[in-house]
């Protein structure tokens, strides 16, 4: 089954830059939000996004307006109902994913993918929620979404080869590049760059470098585009240590548990970019 129209939960960061890239791609897009305000910043985030693309030259004006043009933004479930793939990228929280697949499996037609982009739980888990554990996936994605290449299409042991095939065939469709992996909480990239981003923080902490030596030794000395200090407070110290902590719940090792100061800093509020204090401060824009 080829997907045509797409759906979208959640119109976040995540979530509006995989409803951009959706559109951009020539596909009809609804992408839900919960209330109409948040709806309302989400898509201005994507006039945004779609407007610098102008501005940079990288987007042609009318192909901009026919990307607006192929977005519908809803607060209804019920608008999703006739959508080929739904891709949700809603809060990081178990219980409330399971409760809108549930409500979405009853509103969106049989034949239908279901995708969560999340970055910890186990698609498994999510997926025990529907009735389509044959059809439902995980497709991940990264910040910035409508920059990064990769998407890891996860599946559990009840997804079909053929779920698996046409979600592959989305992403290339998209102008991303896909990965397969098994449904291990982190799948690939996060079970990798999760217990280096910890460590960055030990080292700290220990005081093998200072935050700003740190990541210039694995900028320069690398060629990472980021240095982990950087890229923690771009991911958000919060995500970073939500995501530990459920990764060290799975997987009971030592390299996923998160150290002192990464609490220490999500209680004291320094979550990064996003609050304008993380390892570096933001606070002069
Ligand atoms: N939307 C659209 N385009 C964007 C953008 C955004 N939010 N942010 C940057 N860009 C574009 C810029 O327009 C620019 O395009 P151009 O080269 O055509 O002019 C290009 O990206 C480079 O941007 P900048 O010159 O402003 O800055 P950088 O060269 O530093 O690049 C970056 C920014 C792409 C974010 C780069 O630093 C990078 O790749 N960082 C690492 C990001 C990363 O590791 N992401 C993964 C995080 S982990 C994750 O998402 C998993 C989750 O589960 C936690």
């Amino acid at each position: 089954m080829s997907v045509e129209k797409v759906g979208v939960l959640g119109c976040g960061l995540m979530g509006s830059g995989i409803a951009e890239v959706c559109a951009r791609a020539g596909l009809p897009t609804v992408v839900r939000e919960v209330e109409q305000g948040l709806l309302d910043q989400g898509m201005a985030r994507i006039e945004k996004s779609l407007g610098k693309a102008v501005d940079k030259g990288k987007l042609a004006a009318e192909d901009r307006d026919a990307t607006l043009g192929k977005l519908q933004g809803t607060t209804s479930i019920d608008d999703l109902a006739d959508c080929d793939l739904v891709i949700e990228a809603i809060v990081e929280n178990l219980e409330e994913k399971c409760r809108t697949f549930a409500a979405l499996d009853e509103a969106v037609k049989e034949t239908a993918l279901f995708a969560s982009n999340t970055s910890s739980l186990t698609i498994t888990e999510i997926a025990m929620a529907t009735t389509r554990t044959s059809r439902f996936l995980g497709l991940h994605f990264f910040n910035p979404v409508p920059v990064m290449k990769l998407v890891e299409v996860v599946r559990t042991l009840m997804t079909t080869d053929q779920a698996f095939a046409d979600a592959r065939a989305f992403v290339e469709r998209i102008g991303k590049q896909p990965v397969a992996c098994q449904d291990n909480s982190g799948f690939i990239v996060n079970r990798l760059l999760v217990p280096y981003l910890l460590d960055a923080i030990r080292a700290h902490e220990q005081g093998v470098g200072s935050v700003e030596d740190i990541d210039r030794s694995m900028t320069l000395g690398c060629g990472y585009p980021m240095g982990p200090f950087t890229l923690l407070d771009f991911v958000g110290l919060d995500t970073t240590y939500y995501i530990a902590n459920i990764m060290f719940e799975e997987y009971r090792e030592k390299r996923f548990a998160p150290p002192p100061l990464l609490k220490q800093m999500v209680l004291a509020g320094r979550l990064g970019r996003k609050s304008g204090r993380g390892f570096y401060d933001y606070s002069a824009g």
